[in-house]
């Protein structure tokens, strides 16, 4: 049995992680139970993994690989940036040489960026013979609507969804999402989220990260009455097309930061299209910011800092560290909501809407819709009330795991019942 996995973009690597481990623990399971350690073994999984290089640089992609743990990839495809089709394009270019050489059995995507839209556009149109034999794709966290198609990732969602044959879903929205566009019940696996898996492995290693000391977030000996106490600190990143493109509402987000950057600094981790948003657009905002290298020598005078700090995009340690010991998250990112729900941080969410209801439901997430300073301070006088959502528990990747080699077998006897009138 032959999986292919793709990656390509940040947030796609921890979704991956967990069902790679899971593939290993799957293969030594095999190998103990052959009697045979080590030697060729029939039910053995073979893995390749897939890296489109649309995330390319250490930052963004590069120290995900070593925190996470990640084998290097079997291929990759150096596609880097581009607009939305040509990179699109230029994935899919290179991917079908990659489908035609590898052949596998099934094809895994993640979540929702270009690099999952254009891999299984590629593999549902492939043909590998005269009896028009193509892969099965199956997706990791179908079903998610934000029912905003001005979002590029909802076009990738919508689109990959109903390519795939197995629906890997995250949340009971995803299931009814599904059903009411027509998705056949029989391809929809409720597995929980592999995200989750991955923040529920490395939490207590987050711990190692030197992350608050270099941002100078520990209070001083005798401060807050211990010598290791952390101060309260704010977590924001920003990097959604329609909050960081238009000057006017870059800088009113900012503006809705303003009384909580007053109160305490406000780390914010600047994703490299909204660095490159803040220079072309001559953004003001030394007078509230001081940029910070988190990466490599870092002076660590934040400690009595307030204001808005920039950083570097952070490494996923240092990240889920940061959050970990966050007062509260502000963000646009779709991952954060769900980590932060899991870790009970309060979140707000600085769009209309969420294709993660719930983290709203279950969790400690809440739109900004009226306004982000007055979220901020609801969420701040928040009293816990939230509770893990279904199946976060951090065995998603098993239960994909399991299903896949299972529709595998199913697939294989059919095929050798009736080898001439398989389809998917
Ligand atoms: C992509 C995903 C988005 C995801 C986000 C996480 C799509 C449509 N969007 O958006 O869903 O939440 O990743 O980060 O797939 N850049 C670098 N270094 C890199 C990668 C990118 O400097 O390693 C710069 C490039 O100049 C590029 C810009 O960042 O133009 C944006 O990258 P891109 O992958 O096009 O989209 P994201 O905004 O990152």
């Amino acid at each position: 049995m032959k999986i292919l996995s793709v990656v390509g973009a940040r947030p796609n690597f921890m979704k991956v992680a967990p069902i790679i481990a899971a593939i290993a623990r799957h293969n030594d399971k095999d190998a103990v139970a052959s009697g045979e350690p080590g030697g060729p073994v029939a039910t053995t999984i073979q893995h390749v993994l897939v890296h489109t290089g649309q995330h390319y640089d250490d930052l963004m992609s590069g120290s995900f690989f070593r925190d996470l743990n990640l084998p290097k990839p079997d291929v990759h495809l150096g596609v880097g940036s581009g607009s939305h089709a040509a990179q699109t394009a230029e994935i899919m270019k290179r991917f079908e040489n990659v489908l035609v050489a590898e052949k596998p059995d099934i094809v895994v995507v993640v979540g929702d960026v270009n690099s999952t839209l254009a891999c299984s556009l590629v593999a549902a149109k492939l043909s590998l013979d005269s009896a028009g034999t193509r892969p099965s794709i199956a997706h990791v966290e179908a079903g998610l609507r934000s029912f905003d198609r001005s979002m590029p990732e909802e076009i990738n969602r919508i689109i990959t969804d109903h390519l795939s044959d197995l629906l890997f879903v995250t949340e009971q929205s995803g299931i009814q999402n599904l059903c009411s566009e027509g998705i056949p019940t029989h391809r929809i696996h409720f597995v929980g989220n592999t995200m989750i898996d991955s923040l529920l492995a490395f939490r207590d290693k987050a711990d190692t990260s030197t992350i608050l000391d270099r941002l100078g977030l520990r209070a001083q000996a005798g401060e807050n009455g211990t010598s290791n106490a952390i101060r309260p600190y704010g977590l924001l990143t920003l990097h959604r097309p329609s909050n960081v493109d238009n000057r006017e509402i870059f800088l009113n987000i900012l503006t809705g930061l303003e009384e909580l950057s007053q109160d305490c600094p406000v780390i914010f981790s600047v994703h490299p299209r909204t660095r490159r948003r803040i220079e072309e657009c001559g953004l003001d905002v030394h007078s509230c910011v001081t940029s910070t290298k988190t990466n490599g020598h870092t002076q660590s005078s934040g400690a009595s800092r307030t204001g808005i700090i920039l950083t570097d995009p952070m490494s996923y340690l240092d990240f889920l560290c940061l959050m970990k010991h966050s007062t509260i998250v502000v963000t646009d990112s779709g991952g954060i909501q769900e980590e932060t729900t899991c870790l009970g941080i309060p979140c707000v969410t600085v769009r209309e809407n969420t294709e993660r209801p719930v983290t709203i439901e279950n969790g400690t997430n809440e739109i900004a819709k009226d306004g982000i300073k007055y979220a901020i301070r609801r969420q701040l006088v928040r009293k816990g009330g939230n509770k893990a959502p279904e199946k976060w528990d951090g065995r998603a990747a098993q239960r994909i795991l399991d299903v896949l080699v299972r529709a595998h077998n199913e697939r294989r006897s059919s095929q050798q019942s009736s080898p001439l009138q398989w389809t998917t």
